[in-house]
């Protein structure tokens, strides 16, 4: 990811696609301070992602602005930005502040030929959200040439499981993924609640044919939703996708189709674990992520006691 380097005083163009924003490079927040914008650091389907410092502090964040506002994309945005509020937990990208910018909107219109006609130039808000700064997200992370030794992630994973029964509390999430889970210092966090649904006892109400997640890391009632099949979401979605997260982790590979213990290269004892959050049948995994959870600190539990007994000579 981008490193720091600020030039104060000069416009921002927040690149989009063919969405362009030109704003100020100083923010002021809800909470009064102000953060100056830096480097862009990588952008979403729906944002656009800088570093930024605040200025009486010097203090560095990353600042999310949210580019994209057809669609009810804004009152998704307040939500994301009301539950970042609300959740409290280390492997959980932490709030800082919001607010919104004045940014001249550039659109770029074409003729049929693709030929540009005329620019359109309109002001309009910017909505963002200043959050801790990541060094990395899980999909640069995981690529990585050397392997995430075992050591390493199995604490992680029940700092996220831990974390996605919190949020579920709440929300499902809908949108786990590699790319939506960011390394800060040593500790992984989930990020990106802009596809989040606010539960209500645990289902999902969205529109039957609604795309509902990341097209590789869909679980399979997502997937029949949006085919029409008229399947229900609930936490067993959140459960398959962090748990897809985690085979890739410890594989180094997605774990498409049906999986088998001959292919997990991780900890033998977690392996039925992370064989019944992926199983295809939603009623068959575990019924909600604190059972995940729960059977998750149980097998690392196991794997570190086996790692540890002393075969007798
Ligand atoms: N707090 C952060 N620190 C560093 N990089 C971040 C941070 N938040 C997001 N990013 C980077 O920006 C990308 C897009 O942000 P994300 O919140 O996923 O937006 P979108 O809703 O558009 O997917 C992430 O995949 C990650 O690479
Ligand atoms: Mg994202």
């Amino acid at each position: 990811m981008a490193g720091l380097a600020y030039s104060p005083g000069k416009a921002i163009v927040l690149a989009r696609g063919q969405t362009f924003y030109s704003i100020p490079d100083t923010l002021i927040a809800d909470d009064g301070r102000s953060y100056i914008v830096g480097d862009h650091i990588n952008s979403g389907g729906n944002a656009v992602v800088h570093a930024c410092y605040e200025k009486s502090t010097g203090d560095s964040y990353a600042v999310k602005f949210q580019v994209e506002l057809r669609n009810r994309r804004r009152e998704r945005f307040e939500r994301e930005i009301q539950l970042l509020r609300e959740l409290d937990d280390p492997h959980i990208i932490s709030f800082v502040a919001s607010g919104k910018v004045r940014g001249t909107k550039m659109v770029k219109q074409h003729n049929v030929r693709g030929r540009p006609l005329q620019n359109v130039n309109r002001v309009d808000d910017v909505p963002f959200v200043v959050l801790s700064l990541a060094i990395a997200s899980l999909a640069e992370h995981a690529r990585s040439p050397n392997q995430i030794a075992n050591a390493t992630y199995l604490g992680q994973f029940i700092g996220l499981a831990r974390a996605l029964e919190k949020i579920n509390c709440k929300a499902l999430h809908r949108d786990i993924k590699p790319e939506n889970i960011l390394v800060v210092g040593e500790t992984w966090a989930i990020s990106d609640f802009g596809l989040c649904d606010l539960t209500v006892e645990g289902v999902d109400l969205s529109a039957d044919d609604e795309r509902i997640g990341p097209a590789f890391w869909m679980s399979p009632e997502a997937l029949n939703k949006q085919l029409g099949c008229g399947d229900l979401i609930g936490q067993g979605s959140d459960v398959f996708q962090l748990a897809s997260v985690f085979w890739y982790v410890a594989c180094g590979r997605h774990p498409t189709g049906i999986v088998r213990r001959d292919d997990w290269k991780g900890p033998e004892h977690l392996y039925p674990v992370i064989e019944r959050a992926l199983l295809h049948t939603k009623e068959r995994r575990f019924a909600s992520s604190e059972a995940f959870k729960d059977a998750l600190i149980e097998a690392v539990g196991l794997s570190n006691r086996s790692e540890h007994e002393v075969t007798p000579s």
